[in-house]
């Protein structure tokens, strides 16, 4: 095979070589100068960069250089606004630019599979077609001066308990239209320069070493001509991940991994061409995003503008969820008491390696003087942690009586939206639930503006009259909200996920978390509203559902097998934008099929009184399925309904269209499949589940007896009472610092990471026979138990030496 940069690379030693596909440190590459490689950085995140100065750490623990905290994907999701995107992304690859950094380390699109995982708020939709499309327009922004985008996590990383320990198990046609679809849409229409394997294995084999999704799929099928780095300590074999289409271990594990590789290749375990074809891969993005970084010359970036982008993309993404009797927008001069403490102490963002240090952060409190509302008060309402507070309470109540109308802060704590760290319900705080009920007695015109990057319960809904949904809308976010109360700003945010009337009815939930290594996907395509809509089950705000202060109409339906047209009007007295859907479902399916897919959507923004025509373009995703026996997508014939709306459960518009099939044969026949056919997968039977996989339920038991890939939480069913009691001591520090109110995130990574990722994430002084040591430690008793002391100890040493030469050579 020839290389593009055969030059350099004959150049290059083994060792070189070997060395370049492993970080030189916690966030850069390696570089051989004198021969003409460079180095280049890599930084978080998917909202706003966090460029570490001192210490590294992938948890955001330790400080960042001041950048722009736009909102969170999922905010930015509601806006189904692709532009916006891209203008985001353009902002985030200039501060990357600015700042040194040449590969930026997000989107984030995995699929939001269960409203409790707690990464939520990185994550765009439990759809993959807008979260794909709204992928590739970061992604399209990010590049434009050079650097690279990298979407993560790829694929099928839905859950944080265990994280790095966990087996997604899943059926192929699950798996390409679910999980990879979005993947897919990012890849072919934005070609990121790079992407992150994800940290958990897909069906048996980890994703940085599954040549399934790096080689067969993301390059020979998708085209993609980046490089595969892999999240950070997600290395398991270093050699099989060479192998498989992996090209950089991140961060450094001080030669131990390169050491692998040498040996693996003088034994002929690996060919150096293989070696030699992953460098060159490597290198064709190394050298222009360093050549782009170094054309920057570390360009400031404006501040202000960039503050300025941030509060436009939370103004256009907040969802007015209610708003009975009209009660917004407020009429200026409207009293209001302003109630909870979000609005003196915003929640923006989430915890986890995408916390960005802002350059600042706009409060209600501090923002509300500029608007023209008479604040007759302000009252924190509830402590941010922990139980209620009657004295609290009642200053709320009594300020609550003094006003018109209040503005009252609500949402989730700091400790429900994090990296490592999974919700364990999806209700409110209970202290805001009560203060709501005392606000609410005392004062019916309340206003809820809810902070939150995922779904919650809302079963005191209507103990509100209007509710103003912010998401987490990043450092510019409060004045955007108070925009949208005072009609300055007309909302045209759409959720981008269903909103359960109960956690009970979301088709994850039987399945959510793993109770062993498997996490099993047995709900098929049935994620979030393919469930709800096929079953007709009521939800409290279906997916796409969003309010305005005008009104739109939608006439004239036109099909065609290129795409539907129809007329939007705002018969409204505002200037407005509508998020207009198209879905897809298939009359008489001889595949299972979900009742409605969004296969396009449009933003169109009209003046009151104005109308448009409007084209959504049909594409090669609107019919297709994924079919296992032929391996590709097929189309299966028959009538098509098209559908136009305002949200998944308010269809305006429908049409339908004879689409031919491509006649391949279906596997498993619907007739074996009865739940999936008609959607009841709350209990799916392992002989139906067994049928749409297609081969046996994989056994994700454990045995008690600890392994590399066993998580340290594992630890607590060790058979070796030593193991249980170390695992209990960190159980109980992570309950404290929940209770704490703040995650200790060194506790939840390590919690939920394998033995093997010791080594994988201790910059160099752990080598991976250490890890095995440890394993042997934790497991064995009397000799056994010495020995691997023993083995620790010698391989400290001998790792110190391996480390000494790694550093000779960066
Ligand atoms: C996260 C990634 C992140 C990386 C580097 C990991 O723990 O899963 O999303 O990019 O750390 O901080």
């Amino acid at each position: 095979m020839e290389l593009k940069h055969q030059d350099i690379i004959s150049r290059l030693t083994l060792e070189e070589k070997c060395h370049l596909l492993s970080g030189r440190d916690f966030w850069s590459t390696v570089s051989v100068e004198a021969k003409g490689v460079p180095s280049i950085c890599l930084s978080d995140g998917p909202h706003g960069l966090r460029k570490q100065e001192g210490a590294g750490d992938q948890l955001g623990l330790n400080g960042s250089l001041p950048a722009t905290c736009f909102p969170t994907a999922a905010t930015i999701a509601n806006s189904w606004d692709e532009a916006l995107g891209e203008e985001i992304g353009v902002c985030l690859g200039e501060e990357a630019a600015a700042q040194g950094v040449g590969v930026l380390l997000g989107p984030g699109l995995n699929i939001k599979r269960s409203p409790l995982c707690g990464r939520n708020f990185e994550y765009f939709s439990e759809d993959p077609y807008l979260a794909g499309k709204m992928a590739a327009s970061y992604i399209r922004g990010i590049q434009r001066l050079g650097v690279s985008a990298c979407p993560k996590h790829f694929a099928a990383n839905g859950t944080e308990l265990r994280r790095q320990a966990s087996n997604s198990v899943m059926d192929e046609r699950t798996l390409r239209e679910i999980y990879l679809t979005g993947f897919e849409i990012a890849v072919k229409e934005a070609h990121p320069l790079s992407i992150m394997s994800s940290y958990n294995e897909v069906n048996g084999v980890y994703a940085n070493e599954n040549a399934h999704l790096l080689q067969e799929i993301l390059r020979d099928e998708w085209g993609f001509e980046g490089f595969v780095v892999s999240d950070w300590g997600a290395n398991n074999d270093f050699v099989e991940g060479v192998r498989a289409g992996s090209h950089l271990e991140m961060p450094t594990t001080g030669g131990d991994s390169p050491r692998q590789l040498m040996a693996a290749v003088e034994a002929g375990k690996i060919s150096i061409e293989m070696v030699d074809r992953r460098v060159d891969e490597l290198l064709d993005v190394v050298l222009p995003v360093a050549e782009a970084v170094k054309r920057h010359n570390a360009k400031p970036f404006d501040v202000e503008a960039h503050h300025a982008v941030a509060m436009r993309a939370s103004e256009q993404s907040i969802v007015l969820l209610r708003n009975e009797g009209g009660i917004l927008p407020l009429q200026a001069g409207t009293k209001v008491a302003v109630i909870g403490d979000f609005a003196e102490t915003p929640r923006y963002q989430g915890a986890g390696s995408s916390v960005v240090n802002p350059t600042k952060v706009d409060t209600t409190m501090g923002v509300i003087g500029g608007f023209p509302l008479e604040v007759v008060g302000f009252e924190k309402g509830y402590p941010r942690v922990g139980e209620g507070d009657p004295a609290l309470r009642d200053a709320a109540a009594a300020l609550a009586k003094k006003a018109d109308v209040v503005l009252l802060y609500l949402g989730l704590d700091e400790i429900s939206e994090s990296e490592g760290l999974d919700r364990s319900h999806m209700k409110l705080p209970q202290s805001q639930v009560d203060l709501l009920q005392a606000v609410s007695g005392a004062n019916p015109n309340v206003v809820i503006v809810m902070s939150a990057g995922s779904a919650v319960e809302m079963p005191w809904l209507d103990r509100c009259k209007a509710m103003v949904h912010g998401y987490l809308c990043g450092q510019a976010g409060a004045s955007a909200v108070l925009k949208v109360v005072c009609g300055q700003v007309n909302p045209s945010g759409k959720l981008n996920e269903t909103y359960a009337l109960r956690y009970e009815d979301v088709p994850t939930a039987p399945y959510f978390p793993a109770r062993q290594r498997n996490v099993e996907y047995r709900e098929g395509l049935y994620v979030g509203y393919r469930y709800f809509e096929t079953v007709k089950q009521p939800v409290l705000f279906p997916f796409g559902f969003g309010l305005s202060y005008t009104t739109f109409e939608y006439s004239g339906l036109q099909v065609s097998d290129k795409g539907v047209t129809f007329t939007l009007a705002n018969t409204g007295s505002m200037d407005g934008a509508e998020v207009c859907q198209l879905y897809v479902g298939a009359q008489k399916p001889h595949v299972y099929r979900p009742a409605k897919e969004l296969k396009g959507f449009a933003k169109v923004f009209l003046k009151a009184g104005e109308s448009k025509t409007v084209t959504i373009p049909l594409d090669d995703k609107a019919f297709r399925y994924f079919n296992i026996e032929t391996n590709r997508f097929e189309i299966d014939g028959g009538t098509y309904d098209l559908m136009v709306g305002a949200s998944v459960a308010d269809i305006r518009l429908t049409g339908s269209l004879e689409v031919k099939g491509t006649d391949a044969a279906v596997i498993p026949a619907l007739s074996t499949i009865p739940s999936y056919a008609k959607g009841e997968v709350l209990a799916v039977s392992d002989d139906e589940w067994k049928r749409l996989l297609n081969h046996d339920i994989p056994d994700g038991s454990w045995s008690g007896t600890i392994g590399m890939n066993d998580a340290i939480c594992q630890l607590y069913y060790a058979k070796a009472l030593k193991a249980r009691v170390i695992c209990g001591i960190m159980t109980r520090m992570l309950n404290k610092s929940i209770e704490r109110g703040k995650p200790d995130l060194n506790i939840t990574f390590t919690y939920n990471m394998p033995i093997r990722a010791i080594g994988k994430m201790a910059g160099g002084l752990v080598s991976q026979k250490m890890c095995e040591d440890i394993c042997t430690i934790v497991n064995g008793h009397g000799i056994a138990f010495c020995k691997g002391i023993a083995g620790v100890i010698a391989g400290f040493f001998k790792q110190m030496g391996v480390a000494k030469k790694a550093k000779a050579i960066k």
